[in-house]
């Protein structure tokens, strides 16, 4: 049994660690032929992508997919600790969960994902949710084969998380989602540690994939017809410092346009290392989407601070106003939290004018959530809840006048839009824009998932645009 450990998960200490090459235990490979799985993902693009990984893992042990949680006889969900929402999901499907097994003693119950690397939840599960069969962490996914096995074969509860990050594993199967847009991880963890922020102890210390391993992983999808690309970090921006003196993420961006992807985008990036030579790369290659998530979270200086955001209102505006000048019609969309403990109305007011400035494309707008063992849960907290709902209210009132008046603008304009498929509600097809807009579409010709058409922009609302293809 490995439990982790809040300590051991802030640590930043300088540790080497190995590239190591996946290999599968020949023992367990189609060792559960005709068994199931039903997999449950919540959170981020990195929690899709890990569960990518995780099905190509249990397909190696024969199991097989399938949707309906009811009739699997393995259930596995990946978990999220981002907010208090995400975690009572998880509890409430585990509750479900609970009940089912009551009928069918058999089911085999995992959990995995950042709330595994939760003292407390692990605590819980040792506690008062002793027939979970299995716990690993982010740490340790690989390691799912093994640990799966051991619990079903030895039918004795297995919790394996380590608090610290390990070897850098490659050549992991991969699933994916989807046979034309796919995401690529280039650094895992994050250093940044925000006040609010629980991702740093979930995910661990910044570390970088050789640059090789991530070029290599984008030209076999090339090679494999792939249309799109997203590259995942907790935060991008942050790419190669761990590993490189002179390559970084500008380089990198550069080297993933030259692949000939034809699309690449990239998520998240940290406004403070966000550097004049990614802006000019980003700029210079059509193929890398002019779309940029740029995450404000707050307009005061004063809560900035308390958050340890390491910028202040105008430097952040300083480079969104660079971006917008260096690159053409480049959309970008941000997150922001409301009701910080010390926001005051002052404070608020100060996010809207930056809301205001910036008219958003896009923005997830959150409730401040008290994150165990985050510093923020030190502060004194006294925004009520009502007030915090109500900000959050008004906030999203005015996001959304903006997204609309946005896509106002794109009426009569061409914008190319990679095809995801057919509405059935609809009878139309839709798919995504350069920019990430969200365009249902008429079109005379058949097209299919994964082609990039143009297409007319005929009306606009505010989450999606509706269009013509044109010839
Ligand atoms: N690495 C990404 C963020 C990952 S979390 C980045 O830095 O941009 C995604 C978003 O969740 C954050 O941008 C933040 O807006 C929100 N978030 C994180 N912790 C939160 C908390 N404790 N309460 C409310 N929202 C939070
Ligand atoms: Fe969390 Fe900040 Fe790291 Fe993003 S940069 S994952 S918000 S600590
Ligand atoms: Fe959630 Fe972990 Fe992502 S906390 S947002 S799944 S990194």
């Amino acid at each position: 049994m490995n439990l982790p450990d809040l300590l051991e998960e802030k640590l930043r200490d300088k540790r080497d660690y190995n590239t190591i090459a996946f290999k599968l235990n020949d023992d367990v490979l189609n060792k559960y032929e005709g068994k199931s799985f039903y997999l449950k993902t919540y959170g981020c693009q990195m929690n899709e992508h890990d569960s990518e990984n995780i099905a190509a893992l249990l397909e190696k042990l024969g199991f097989k997919r399938i949707d309906d949680y009811q009739n699997a006889d393995l259930v596995l969900l990946n978990t999220c600790s981002v907010r208090e929402n995400a975690h009572n999901k998880a509890f409430g499907m585990l509750g479900r969960l609970k009940h089912l097994k009551e009928y069918n003693p058999d089911l085999i119950v995992g959990l995995c994902g950042c709330m595994a690397q939760e003292v407390g939840v692990v605590n819980d599960i040792l506690n008062n949710y002793k027939w979970v069969n299995f716990v690993f962490g982010t740490h340790n996914l690989y390691q799912l084969p093994d640990i799966l096995d051991k619990a079903i074969s030895e039918n004795k509860q297995q919790i394996e998380v380590y608090s610290r990050e390990g070897d850098l594993i490659e050549n992991l199967p991969v699933k994916r989602a989807n046979s034309y847009k796919a995401f690529v991880n280039i650094i895992y963890g994050c250093n940044k540690f925000c006040t609010y922020c629980i991702v740093p102890y979930t995910r661990g210390r910044e570390r970088s994939r050789k640059k090789e391993d991530i070029l290599k992983e984008i030209d076999e999808l090339v090679r494999d017809g792939y249309k799109e690309v997203t590259i995942l970090g907790q935060n991008v921006n942050a790419y190669g410092k761990d590993l490189y003196d002179d390559y970084f993420m500008g380089e990198l961006l550069e080297d993933i346009a030259k692949t000939n992807i034809p699309r690449v985008r990239f998520m998240t990036s940290h406004p403070w290392d966000f550097t004049d030579h990614m802006i000019d790369v980003i700029a210079k290659y059509p193929n890398i989407m002019p779309s940029i998530h740029l995450p404000v979270q707050s307009g005061s200086n004063k809560v900035l601070k308390l958050m340890g955001r390491r910028y202040t209102k105008e430097e952040y505006l300083e480079l969104f106003d660079k971006i917008k000048e260096k690159i053409p019609n480049c959309m970008v969309s941000t997150d922001i939290i409301v009701g910080f403990p010390g926001e005051e109305e002052e404070d608020f007011l100060d996010t809207l004018d930056v809301v205001n400035h910036c008219k958003y494309d896009n923005a997830f707008t959150f409730i401040y959530s008290e994150r165990e063992g985050t510093p923020a849960c030190k502060l004194k907290d006294n925004v009520k809840q009502e007030v915090r709902e109500e900000r959050l209210q008004r906030l999203n009132e005015i996001v959304n006048k903006y997204f609309l008046e946005n896509n106002k603008k794109l009426e009569g304009k061409i914008l190319p839009v990679l095809v995801e498929g057919i509405s059935s509600k609809k009878n139309m097809y839709f798919g995504y824009s350069d920019t990430n807009k969200l365009v249902n579409f008429t079109s005379d010709v058949e097209v299919k998932p994964g082609d990039i058409v143009d297409v007319k922009i005929t009306n606009s609302k505010t989450w999606s645009l509706d269009g013509e293809a044109s010839k």
